[in-house]
């Protein structure tokens, strides 16, 4: 068991109208234009957004990696039977260390990474983005949302971001800028804020 695997071991359990509600949910369909081919969600958890994201027309399939066992066999046990075979069909899980992906180059057309990199160690955050960049096509984006400083903070929290720090850790990544912005939808004060934004692959 590594570092991972012991703090992340809870199950998202929430409703469909609380998933289908929630801000995750808004930034799909907010940038619902680039997402295409092959996608993955890095840290899916119980990959409810992984199914979300398989009902755009344009993506070919949808890959959640997340270190949780788990939190993958509710997203195959209980997520999956919600819905429709042709969904379904598009969506698989792959247990996965962010820190080192078991994948071929320049795969995803596009990466979803939803809460996540908040969980991830200082020292390990450099390792995490490498392979995000590394697995992404030439052109290929990176869709990121993120807490905003210490907001929704938990024990599971490790690393904290504001604008400048996320934008110099991608830049200092290779990737290019597209969107980064405070992002108020969870709620008007600061421990609500995240970070929302499109990052590019050269
Ligand atoms: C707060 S959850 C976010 C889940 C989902 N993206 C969402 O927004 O609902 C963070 C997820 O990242 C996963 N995670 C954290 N560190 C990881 C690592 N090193 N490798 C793989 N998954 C990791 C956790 O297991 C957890 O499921």
């Amino acid at each position: 068991m590594n570092k991972y695997s012991k703090k992340e071991n809870y199950v998202f359990n929430f409703s469909d109208d609380w998933n289908r509600s929630h801000n995750k949910t808004k930034i799909i369909d907010q940038y619902s234009d680039i997402l295409k081919g092959n996608v993955a969600e890095m840290g899916c958890n119980s990959g409810y957004h992984c199914f979300i994201i398989a009902e755009n027309q344009n993506v070919g399939n949808v890959i959640g990696f997340d270190i949780n066992e788990k939190s993958l066999t509710f997203a195959n046990d209980v997520n999956r039977k919600k819905f429709s075979s042709e969904i379904s069909k598009k969506v698989s899980f792959i247990n996965s260390d962010l820190t080192k992906l078991d994948y071929d180059d320049s795969y995803f057309d596009v990466l979803i990474s939803f809460h996540t990199l908040e969980h991830i160690f200082p020292e390990d955050l450099k390792n995490v983005l490498k392979e995000k960049y590394r697995v992404l096509k030439s052109d290929g984006k990176l869709l990121l949302s993120l807490p905003y400083k210490n907001a929704f903070d938990c024990d599971q929290h490790v690393n904290y971001f504001d604008l400048e720090k996320i934008e110099k850790e991608l830049i200092e990544t290779n990737f290019i800028k597209e969107e980064l912005y405070i992002d108020k939808r969870m709620g008007d004060t600061p421990q609500h804020f995240c970070i929302t934004g499109v990052f590019k692959k050269r």
